[in-house]
């Protein structure tokens, strides 16, 4: 059976490859808030309620949509989670991928929405086609578009989301676009840009910023969009007060904190590909990633993606088995987060050569 979190927490020189967070040393500046936060003890009040102004404005404009409307969410899942509930009573299906992140399909599956997920493993976009949702969207339609996909590292052009907007313009559909990843990708296009009546836009400080424990998010839209959920807010108390002192710390730095960052990522994603080339075990599904993450296909070595995971575990280093994201593809692909310290790559890199031999798996 899989390990806890717990378990995992607990279990010392772990290498942490498996959630897509960042574990490099973070921007001083962001370690100052945060304690400056502690000392003061603001972590005994409420923050406003949509988020600190200076941080709504700063998230506007680091997305690239100023003039929109931001709502500081715990996290971007409590985001997705209100959206879900609060908009389900207008919402005729949920169109999403597979693979993909499953929340917003189950918080809406439990309210006896219909799910799709059409597989996009195989497509060689590897992202949604307009082709796919055009066989399954209805009028009132919502599209969950996670761009950069989690768990593949693949990105839409501007191109695919144009075709896709102009579905969801025709049949009065939502698109929930869930920019977790941007910050990593080259080329990234909002739709937001290209349907501002239809986009929520999602964002995360768990995955650039590296601030997933203090759980803080966003959700961006047009203001008359963003008001169906804020009118009555999740959080009417405000998301926590010391993450968003960190996060207006980390967006003052922003520059030269992503030019660190995307450094360091792009070069443990080319250290990962070149250990899965040179030992020939898997393939690269997506390279290069636009994520903090990449997919190594293993179907070709005969194992479930979980015995690859187990026996990665066995050498203190915690990797994704595809099970998580996908029912389709899962058995068939692992997941390895790259925004970490080059040594645990070089760790992950050394327990990936001896994989065939430990696993039985013929070179
Ligand atoms: C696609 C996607 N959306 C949202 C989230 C959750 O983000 P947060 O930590 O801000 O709740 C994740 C986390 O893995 C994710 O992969």
């Amino acid at each position: 059976m899989a390990a806890s979190f717990e378990e995992l927490l607990a279990r010392e020189g772990l290498a942490w490859m498996g959630q897509n967070t960042t574990h490099l040393d973070p921007p001083q500046e962001v370690v100052e808030a945060i304690e400056r936060s502690v000392r003061d003890r603001e972590f005994q009040v409420y923050a406003p309620p949509a988020g600190f102004e200076e941080l709504r404005r700063l998230v506007a404009d680091d997305i690239g949509l100023p003039g929109s409307e931001v709502w500081m969410t715990d996290g971007a899942v409590a985001g997705l989670y209100h959206l879900c509930m609060t908009l389900a009573p207008r919402i005729s299906r949920v169109i999403t991928t597979d693979p993909g992140w499953p929340w917003p399909g189950r918080f809406l599956g439990r309210t006896g929405i219909p799910v799709h997920a059409p597989g996009v493993y195989e497509n060689p976009s590897r992202t949604l086609t307009a082709a796919q949702v055009a066989s399954v969207i209805e009028p009132g339609s919502l599209l969950y578009l996670i761009d950069p996909l989690n768990p593949l590292g693949s990105r839409y052009t501007r191109a695919e989301l144009e075709a896709i907007v102009k579905l969801a313009r025709e049949t009065g559909s939502l698109i929930v676009h869930d920019c977790t990843y941007r910050h990593f990708a080259t080329g990234h296009s909002l739709v937001a840009e290209l349907y501002p009546e239809g986009t929520f836009t999602t964002y995360s400080f768990s995955k650039w910023l590296g601030l997933a424990g203090l759980r803080l998010g966003a959700v961006i839209a047009k203001p008359e969009v963003l008001e169906a959920l804020t009118v009555v807010p999740a959080n009417p108390l405000g998301a926590g007060i010391v993450g968003q002192r960190a996060a207006i710390a980390g967006l003052r730095v922003r520059g030269p904190w992503l030019e660190q960052l995307r450094g360091v990522n792009r070069a443990n994603i080319e250290r990962v590909e070149r250990v899965v080339a040179e030992t020939g075990f898997g393939d690269v599904v997506v390279s290069p990633s636009h994520g903090n993450f990449l997919a190594v296909d293993i179907a070709a070595t005969g194992l479930h993606s979980e015995a690859v995971c187990d026996a990665l575990l066995a050498d203190d280093i915690f990797i994704r088995p595809g099970t998580y994201q996908s029912p389709g593809f899962g058995e068939r692909f692992v997941k390895v987060s790259t925004s970490v310290p080059p040594e645990w790559v070089e760790r992950f890199a050394a327990s990936w050569a001896s994989l065939a031999e430990r696993t039985g798996v013929p070179a």
